[in-house]
């Protein structure tokens, strides 16, 4: 995006591991000005970061009277997420970076998607509940919008290249997580263990949704949301290196991959470069260091949560969303160890058995997320009773 004028962006969620990779990206650049932050809880690095940038707004609703103290001047510090709203709604700020756990956004998200800002997305619970309520073909529509999702991005970048109507399948790779070779039992398995990824550094929830695949389940629905693609057009292929981020197998019998190192400073470069004419300071790929590319087919049986998330994408009238809050709560109820890790799949799977009507707006979509929380931890609380 060549500009005479620099572009002004928010970043939510500064403050977590894809947050703070957007601002390492962001500040080599001279054509954007990131004029608002916004964390939650870790006040002391939203404050570092505040100081290093001097950006016009700040934001966290935890914000305490202390921090007026260490004012940096020239920042105004918001704590209500109405005024955030509003402020990032204005016509001052033209892009914004989704890179927040949790869905607190979603009526910006979805406000903004009204908008023409652009947008680079991550949050992949806001896309998935957004898509209950938006046209099937909202977002190849909209413009403007670039998934960050390393799979997403690639599949962006390749459906530039050719017509959608020559695309035979699609594949989203996965790297099968630190468990895919396991031999002893699920239920053994520590969230220290869970959260150590062998190729990526993430937050705490989508490295254990990685663990056991729900997050792979919950990427598929992602995908058929943001391009408009059936689930019987659309699978999972296991790349353990995470080299290969998606595939595009086309109606000729030839097949596009995407190749890079898993490093999501490339993803979000590129997200900047989209038409690739600025070198990219980043790792570039070294297929030596790769020697040999390997592929597994189909996903094991034993990763339940990924068949039940694919399964709520296929249901859809909600099931997405009921599967997205019940994890939230499993995946907490884990890391607290209330849980151990091959329950929560088996918790998920109670949660959707339940009938639920399909959300026709907003509240009905934070309605149905909530129930999934609720019938989730009730499970978990009857669980702990009862064992
Ligand atoms: N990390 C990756 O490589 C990667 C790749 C693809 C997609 N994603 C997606 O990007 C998002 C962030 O991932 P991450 O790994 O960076 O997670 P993370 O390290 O846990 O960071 C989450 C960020 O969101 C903020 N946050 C948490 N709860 C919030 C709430 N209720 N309201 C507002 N802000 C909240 C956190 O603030 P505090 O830390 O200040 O509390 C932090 O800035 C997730 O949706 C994930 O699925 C991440």
């Amino acid at each position: 995006m060549e500009r005479m004028k620099k572009m002004r962006v928010a970043v939510l969620g500064s403050t977590g591991f894809l947050g703070e990779q957007i601002l390492e990206v962001l500040s080599q650049e001279k054509n954007y000005e990131i004029v608002l932050l916004s964390g939650y809880r870790n006040i002391d690095k939203l404050l570092h970061q505040m100081r290093v940038l001097r950006p016009r707004y700040a934001f966290s609703p935890y914000f305490m009277g202390k921090e007026e103290k260490d004012y940096i001047s020239g920042t105004r510090l918001i704590k209500e997420i109405g005024v955030l709203q509003k402020i990032i709604l204005d016509e001052e700020i033209e892009g914004v970076f989704f890179a927040t756990g949790g869905i607190s956004f979603l009526e910006l998200f979805l406000d903004l998607l009204d908008t023409q800002k652009w947008l680079w997305v991550a949050s992949k619970e806001m896309i998935i509940l957004a898509g209950e309520i938006k046209p099937r073909d909202f977002f190849q529509q909209r413009g403007n919008f670039i998934p960050l999702d390393s799979e997403h991005n690639a599949l962006w970048q390749m459906f530039r290249m050719v017509q959608k109507e020559t695309v035979h399948r699609v594949y989203l790779t996965a790297s099968g997580g630190p468990f895919y070779d396991w031999q002893g039992k699920l239920s053994d398995i520590t969230p220290e263990m869970a959260l150590a990824h062998p190729n990526w550094r993430m937050g705490a929830k989508i490295t254990i949704d990685s663990a056991n695949l729900i997050n792979k389940g919950l990427e598929v629905i992602e995908a058929s949301i943001i391009f408009g693609l059936d689930f019987q057009n659309l699978d999972v292929i296991v790349q353990k290196e995470s080299c290969i981020h998606a595939l595009l197998e086309l109606k000729d019998g030839f097949t596009l991959a995407l190749l890079s190192p898993p490093d999501m400073r490339s993803v979000i470069f590129n997200a900047l470069h989209p038409e690739r004419n600025v070198p990219n300071p980043f790792r570039l790929s070294d297929f030596f260091r790769f020697g040999t590319l390997h592929f597994d087919y189909p996903v094991p049986s034993r990763f339940s949560g990924f068949y039940l998330a694919l399964e709520a994408g296929k249901r859809a009238s909600g099931y997405p969303t009921l599967f997205c809050g019940a994890d939230e709560v499993c995946v907490q109820a884990f890391l607290k160890r209330r849980i151990t890790f091959d329950e929560i799949p088996l918790i998920i799977e109670r949660v959707l058995e339940r009938n639920i009507p399909g959300p026709r707006n907003v509240e009905e979509v934070k309605k149905v997320y909530r129930l999934g929380m609720k019938i989730a931890e009730d499970l978990i609380t009857e669980r702990s009773i009862s064992g």
